[in-house]
């Protein structure tokens, strides 16, 4: 059968992986609430469109950090993409280059950053995640690593003082990555490369993101970020870009749904604003510019796509999506993304 949305992807990637795989994709913190409220929160906010400004056609390209994209629809980070696929993050890259839009590798890819960007080649425009480590010289060792593969941005996940309760992972005891797979970024620089060589930082603070805006050159984006209050300290802090996250709820359970919080950071800073979290259609990206982001992530879209059929189920997810977006920019009356504006969006009681 042929997939004509993420959902049917979803469905298919279901029936290909084994459980634990998936569970661990799927699933999230607690009682998955977040997880929920990130896709219910899109169907509670309906579109008013607009008639009779009609274009010959639409322009969903924009800019990041000034790189062009042809969408605003990026890659957010995913871990272990070799769990969906074993091309795993290279197919990714080509995906997104052949896209031509941002991937944000995760710091916990299995394969290494400079892989991934080699597969992507001169076309992909690259980011690297980071998780900031208790030791600062493998900080500095992941953002060098970063730097030299060509990433242009950091984007630093600010949600994960400790690791949410993820009870699927515990009920299927995925602990550890199957034999022949590694954090391929911490080789060399922590443990055996396993799961547990990526640390998580209990007193992690702006002094630590002083500290690595003192150590590189590149934007750092902080994800992760939900308050406004948040937002504005980010500024101060010389910060390029927010990426308005709650992991998708995978973290702190029962955090407002991610497109919640979009409106308030957006109106409080000057840096661009992107969200992720519960993106499963072009329409959701019209919702989401209108309410002040720049452009949206998406993770588990792709790792269905990747599960499914691996390169080409990917670029399949984001075209579909690059689809929908075209179609209800049309629906709109918008004849580009610039064009959408805060009145196109209602929100209704369910
Ligand atoms: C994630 N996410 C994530 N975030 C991050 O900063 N570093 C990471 O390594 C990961 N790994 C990861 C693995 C898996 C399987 C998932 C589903 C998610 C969070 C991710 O970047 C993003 O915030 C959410 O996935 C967005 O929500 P949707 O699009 O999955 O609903």
């Amino acid at each position: 059968m042929m997939p004509f949305s993420v959902r049917e992807f979803e469905a298919l990637a279901r029936d290909r992986l084994p459980r634990y795989a998936y569970d661990f994709i799927a699933g999230g913190a607690d009682d998955e609430v977040t997880v929920r409220a990130n896709e219910q929160a899109f169907a509670r906010l309906r579109l008013l469109p607009r008639v009779l400004r009609g274009q010959p056609g639409r322009d969903l390209g924009t800019t990041l950090f000034g790189a062009g994209i042809t969408m605003p629809v990026l890659l957010s980070p995913t871990a272990f993409h070799r769990l969906a696929d074993p091309a795993g993050e290279q197919a990714t890259a080509r995906a997104a280059a052949k896209a031509g839009t941002v991937l944000i590798a995760s710091m916990a890819s299995t394969v290494p950053i400079g892989d991934i960007a080699t597969a992507g080649g001169a076309d992909l425009v690259l980011w690297f995640q980071l998780y900031i480590q208790p030791d600062q010289a493998v900080t500095d060792a992941l953002v060098k690593r970063a730097e030299d593969a060509g990433c242009r941005a950091l984007v630093v996940t600010v949600d994960s003082p400790v690791l949410g309760w993820r009870q699927r992972d515990h009920h299927n005891e995925f602990h550890d990555l199957p034999a022949g797979l590694y954090c391929e970024n911490m080789r060399g620089l922590a443990g055996d490369s396993g799961v547990r060589s990526i640390a998580m930082v209990p007193e992690l603070s702006w002094e630590h993101i002083d500290r690595l805006r003192q150590t590189t050159e590149l934007p750092i984006v902080l994800k992760g970020l939900m308050h406004p209050a948040d937002a504005v300290t980010a500024v101060e802090h010389g910060v390029s870009g927010l990426l308005v996250s709650n992991h998708g709820g995978r973290q702190l359970d029962t955090a407002v749904a991610a497109i919640d919080a979009v409106a308030d950071v957006a109106a409080a800073v000057d840096i661009p604003v992107l969200m992720d979290g519960g993106v499963r259609r072009g329409t959701d990206v019209v919702k989401a510019l209108a309410l002040g982001a720049h452009a949206v992530g998406i993770g588990r879209p792709v790792l269905w796509g990747l599960a499914a059929r691996g390169e080409e189920g990917v670029l399949d997810v984001l075209e579909l999506l690059r689809g929908e977006l075209d179609r209800a920019l049309a629906l709109t009356g918008c004849a580009s993304v610039r064009q959408v504006t805060s009145d196109l969006v209602r929100e209704v009681r369910c």
